[in-house]
């Protein structure tokens, strides 16, 4: 039976790969973008999928996307907007830098779930996916200077777990999944996996995620990465 998604950063990308496999399969999808007449890509992708507007580094417009998404059921969130830091050394740091990829990676996530709540509690799916990477694994850090972005993204697991924990009895399926190293804006053009390649293992693996899956951190094959 066909689900409703919702994929925040959907107009380019892996989120714009998600609502292309998800529509093309049958189901809805609710892309969001930070701009509404950039999101070219997204709207030419048909009837299925519906583009809203949301700039994650904006409290109010996160405030006011349930009430832009309207009250229907939402099977699916996907937490897929990220942002990448520089590399830097200790004393170069920049604090607004620090904040907003902060902002984007680890806080958003939270504050995205939090004001889709009724719509994930009527829905039947009962999934809320964090689009992770592996550089947020502290057992796998052997020396990266990309403070803010490994930073982030350990606070998002970390906060993947803490949301598992608060909405695991209600039957909610919590999942961080690292994509792979994949060919995109962010990616770069000499990444292992393609978008096509890294969303369709994705896919399988979120659509098998069951209650044991709930507070894990995965790569986009299913295995277990290490915290
Ligand atoms: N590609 C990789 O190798 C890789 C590896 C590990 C993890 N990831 C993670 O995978 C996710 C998707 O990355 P990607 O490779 O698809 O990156 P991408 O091509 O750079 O796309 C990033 C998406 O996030 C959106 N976004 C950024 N800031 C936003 C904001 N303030 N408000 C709303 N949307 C915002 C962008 O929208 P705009 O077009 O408006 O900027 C875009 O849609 C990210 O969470 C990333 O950290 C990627």
């Amino acid at each position: 039976m066909s689900k409703t998604y919702l994929v925040t950063g959907a107009n380019r990308g892996l989120g714009l790969e998600f609502a292309k496999q998800l529509s093309a399969r049958g189901d809805t999808v609710i892309g969001t973008s930070r701009s509404i007449e950039k999101a070219v890509a997204l709207r030419d992708l048909g009837s299925q999928v519906r583009v809203v507007a949301l700039d994650v580094t904006d409290p109010a417009s996160i405030a006011g996307l349930g009430q832009r998404v309207g009250a229907d059921a939402i099977d699916v969130l996907i937490n897929n907007a990220g942002v990448s830091s520089t590399s830097k050394s200790v004393g170069q740091l920049d604090a607004a830098e620090m904040q907003r990829v902060f902002m984007v990676n680890s806080v958003a996530p939270l504050l995205v779930t939090g004001a889709l709540l009724p719509q994930l509690r009527s829905g039947r799916g009962k999934l809320i996916v964090q689009i992770t990477s592996q550089l947020g694994s502290i057992a796998n850090n052997t020396g990266g200077s990309t403070y803010a972005y490994r930073g982030s993204k350990a606070a998002l697991n970390q906060m993947n777990k803490c949301l598992a924990n608060e909405l695991g009895p209600e039957g909610f399926r919590c999942v961080a999944v690292h994509p792979g190293w994949v060919r995109t804006d962010m990616g770069g053009p000499s990444a292992h996996l393609s978008p096509e390649e890294s969303v369709r293992a994705m896919l399988k693996t979120i659509d098998g995620a069951d209650a044991r899956m709930n507070g894990a951190f995965v790569n986009y094959d299913g295995g277990v990465l290490p915290w």
